[in-house]
């Protein structure tokens, strides 16, 4: 076995601003061990979150990747294959987008689910292609308070969200008794990251830090499932501050 096998791989999509779920993630699996594939849309942000990195020590590659583009996930899996065993997929991309349902295009409606689900769809099949040979793997998945519940006026991504959980369902129970563990994370609430503290500080605000979803306590919990053997596996789990009324 050449060193390049040896090298356990984590593939994870949805990559964003450094303090954020997809960044949160790369650092604490590079800490584990992990050499990252830090994938997302944008360069410069998953370029910094490589390069954090790199600079303390771990092993991350920037790769710059459309959730829902087949062409540029089959060139994310590739190089990440190259650069080890691909041992871990997570599959961070999500678009939460309200909107009046009247007044809702098709093509608003369609977006929302290209990236909440049918990406979803497209990652977990090239991740799998890869895990399933080896028998061994973990595959998990983001989800949102709106994966469990419709709310008015977030029609797009809740069926879309909901969608994604139920492919992680019944990836769960296909690929679980092959070796893959496959889990689904509910995030009850906004996250304490720049999308809601830059991007809507008026719901940051509102909420104030108690009400804002701790972004290193959700990243204990991919940690965990990551690590849970084989007899002990959750599928599900969820997360919410003290104060979320749910
Ligand atoms: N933010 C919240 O309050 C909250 C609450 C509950 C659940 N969640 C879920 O948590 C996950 C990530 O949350 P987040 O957005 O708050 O922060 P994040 O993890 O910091 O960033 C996710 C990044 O995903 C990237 N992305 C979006 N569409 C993509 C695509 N088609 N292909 C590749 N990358 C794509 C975006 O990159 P660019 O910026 O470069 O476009 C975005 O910055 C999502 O699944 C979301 O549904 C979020």
């Amino acid at each position: 076995m050449t060193s390049s096998q040896n090298e356990k791989v984590a593939v994870i999509i949805g990559v964003g601003p450094e303090n954020g779920m997809g960044a949160s993630l790369c650092r604490r699996f590079a800490a584990a061990n992990y050499h990252v594939v830090v994938a997302g849309r944008t360069a410069a942000k998953i370029e910094t979150v490589a390069e954090t990195i790199t600079a303390s020590g771990g092993r991350a590659t920037a790769v710059v990747c459309d959730a829902t583009e087949v062409d540029t996930l089959e060139a994310l899996f590739s190089t990440a294959s190259d650069l080890g065993t691909i041992k871990l997929a997570i599959y961070n991309a999500g678009n939460n987008m309200p909107g009046h349902f009247l007044e809702m295009e098709p093509g608003y409606f369609e977006k929302c689910w290209r990236i909440a689900c049918f990406g979803g769809f497209l990652f977990s099949q090239l991740a799998l292609k890869h895990m399933a040979p080896n028998e061994e793997g973990t595959l998990l998945f983001t989800g949102a308070s709106a994966s469990m519940r419709g709310k008015p006026f977030f029609s797009a991504f809740t069926s879309a969200k909901a969608g994604l959980r139920a492919l992680a369902q019944s990836l769960a129970r296909e690929f679980g008794p092959k070796g893959i563990h496959v889990a689904h994370v509910v995030i009850d609430g906004a996250i304490d990251g720049d999308r809601i503290n830059k991007g809507r500080p008026e719901v940051a605000e509102a909420l104030g830090k108690e009400g804002l979803v701790d972004i290193e306590g959700i990243v204990d919990i991919y940690e965990m499932l990551e690590q849970q053997p084989s007899r002990a596996w959750t599928h599900e789990i969820d997360v919410r501050t003290a104060t979320e009324n749910f």
